[in-house]
């Protein structure tokens, strides 16, 4: 197999700060390639170096043999070289069809709207995924947004593909469709980067892997049939990884959240909630598994106050919840939510502003204009150390932090303070191991505090893992909960299915 691509010593700078001290990474013909590496290692930022986003401050980058340097991703483009980004590149008040003619109509030579919606069909069929070409994409969720990223660089037909993270948002279905595809592709004589946290798809789906971390590689082009996920786990880390605490022994405790057959209207694509009734006791998990896109996103709003319920009511501590995210917020309520960036972080501010705005509510308004700098820094360099956040200063705006650290910020926010009900939606997506232990132990550490958890999510392994009681959510409705102990895997995974 020859050489599609070769990455030497690549350095690359952002202002003081070093992302990259001297990368390689060779890629051939014919193979799915995996990248490792902790958040913030620079497996981003050296794709994006190939595919033309930035440029390398030194270095050397060869594509099919030959020097390259692209000044722009359509040069790139132009080269036969496409990436599925971590952070989405879609235009938001386009429609799904219109983001794929403007993304790939030149290169896939539709000569019209007819060729363009012929070929999405094809594609989709063929992956699984549902999407209707005239959605509006800021008004769909994000796992309908990664699968219109996927089609949008397959359908441009590129030679070399750089995957970031396809699979975080998507249900073990349709990830190994996307994965399947990846193979198919290599198969086929393309060459294909594999950017994931996920050990098993890494040896599942990849011939090689090559592992960075802090800006070096670590591991170069290793064959991936030698590894196992104990052996990569330790060559991103560089260390023994931690070790989670084990599920601490449940203590019936008051109920703290409860919901009596709550319904409410549908967002933009989605489904409405169908009478959902739960409760949550302070000190336990409660796991809500389901597949994206069954009312999760609709379900996290109602409860933080974004969506009015239609019918039922919710109560916290035994009293109606008040109207409002502020009122909610007060009450105790955190959450963590699955569009970080579209929901949670503000990515033009800086991380100390990102820190320091939930904790102004309450305060009388005029209180809230006196706000001082040194305080705000304050808040971002403890956050930064408690939570390992990488590659920012108190400065820096939460936009340049990279997918996990980004995570890790909106974590550092929400568990500040005192609060009584924890909603995280999807927490460990994008991280890396060390950091998904991390994240793990503080919902632990939150529910030995008796802070009532509500913890949903499509990874099914994560939810059995730290769950003390399970319930399937689909097509808006909420199946009874059941301990963990009582729980039948596959009857879950039917129940999933089923009602989907
Ligand atoms: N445009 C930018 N400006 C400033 N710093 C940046 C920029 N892009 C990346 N960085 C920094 O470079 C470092 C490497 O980031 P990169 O996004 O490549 O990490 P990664 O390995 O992809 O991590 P993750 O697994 O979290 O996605 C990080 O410290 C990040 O904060
Ligand atoms: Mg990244």
């Amino acid at each position: 197999m020859s050489e599609a691509v070769k990455l030497e010593a690549i350095e690359k700078s952002f202002g003081s700060r070093s992302a990259l001290l001297g990368a390689d990474f060779t890629l051939r013909w014919g193979e799915v390639h995996a990248l490792l590496g902790e958040n913030g290692a620079g497996k981003s930022t050296l794709m994006n170096i190939l595919s033309g986003f930035y440029t390398a401050d030194a270095g050397v980058l060869e594509v099919g043999g030959q020097g390259a340097r692209y000044a722009n991703p359509a040069a790139a483009a132009d080269a036969g070289i496409g990436m599925i980004h971590q952070h989405f590149k879609l235009v938001g008040p386009l429609t799904v069809i219109e983001n794929l003619r403007l993304a790939c109509a030149r290169a896939a030579g539709w000569k019209n709207q007819g060729a363009a919606l012929q070929a999405m069909a094809e594609l989709a069929a063929q992956l699984g995924f549902h999407l209707n070409p005239k959605w509006r994409v800021d008004e769909m969720e994000i796992s309908d947004r990664q699968k219109l990223e996927i089609m949008k660089v397959l359908l441009a037909g590129a030679r070399i593909l750089i995957m970031d993270e396809p699979t975080a948002v998507l249900t073990e279905v349709e990830a190994k469709a996307a994965l399947g595809l990846a193979r198919q592709l290599a198969q086929s004589g393309r060459a294909v980067v594999l950017i994931t946290h996920k050990l098993r798809d890494v040896l599942g789906y990849s011939d090689r892997v090559t592992v960075m971390r802090a800006g070096r590689t670590v591991i170069d082009a290793a064959d991936s049939a030698g590894m196992t996920a104990q052996s990569l786990a330790l060559a991103m880390v560089g260390e023994q990884p931690v070790v989670v605490a084990p599920r601490a022994s449940a203590r019936p405790q008051r109920e703290i959240l409860r919901l009596i057959r709550l319904s409410a209207a549908a967002s933009a694509h989605g489904v409405g909630l169908r009478e959902i009734s739960l409760d949550v006791r302070g000190g336990e998990i409660l796991g809500i598994a389901g597949v994206g896109g069954n009312g999760q996103a609709e379900l996290v709003e109602a409860l933080i106050g974004i969506r009015r319920a239609t019918h039922g009511k919710m109560l916290i501590n035994e009293s109606l919840a008040p109207p409002g995210t502020e009122a909610r917020r007060e009450a105790g309520i955190r959450c963590i939510p699955a569009d970080r960036m579209g929901m949670g972080l503000f990515g033009e501010l800086s991380l100390g502003l990102n820190l320091a705005l939930p904790r102004l509510l309450g305060k009388k308004p005029e209180r809230r204009w006196w706000v001082r700098n040194g305080w705000m820094d304050g808040l971002a360099r403890a956050a930064i150390t408690e939570f390992e956040v990488a590659g920012a200063a108190p400065q820096t705006p939460a936009r340049l932090l990279s997918g996990g650290n980004a995570q890790k910020l909106m974590l550092a926010r929400e568990f500040a303070g005192h609060f009584s009900i924890l909603i995280a939606h999807s927490p460990t997506r994008g991280l890396d191991i060390r950091a998904v232990h991390s994240v793990q132990a503080r919902l632990r550490a939150a529910c030995a505090r008796h802070v009532a958890v509500l913890l949903i999510s499509e990874d099914l392994d994560e939810i059995m893992e730290l769950s003390d009681r399970v319930a399937v959510m689909s097509r808006g409705r909420l199946s009874e909960a059941e301990a963990i102990g009582q729980v039948d895997r596959g009857r879950i995974g039917r129940l999933m299915l089923e009602m989907h």
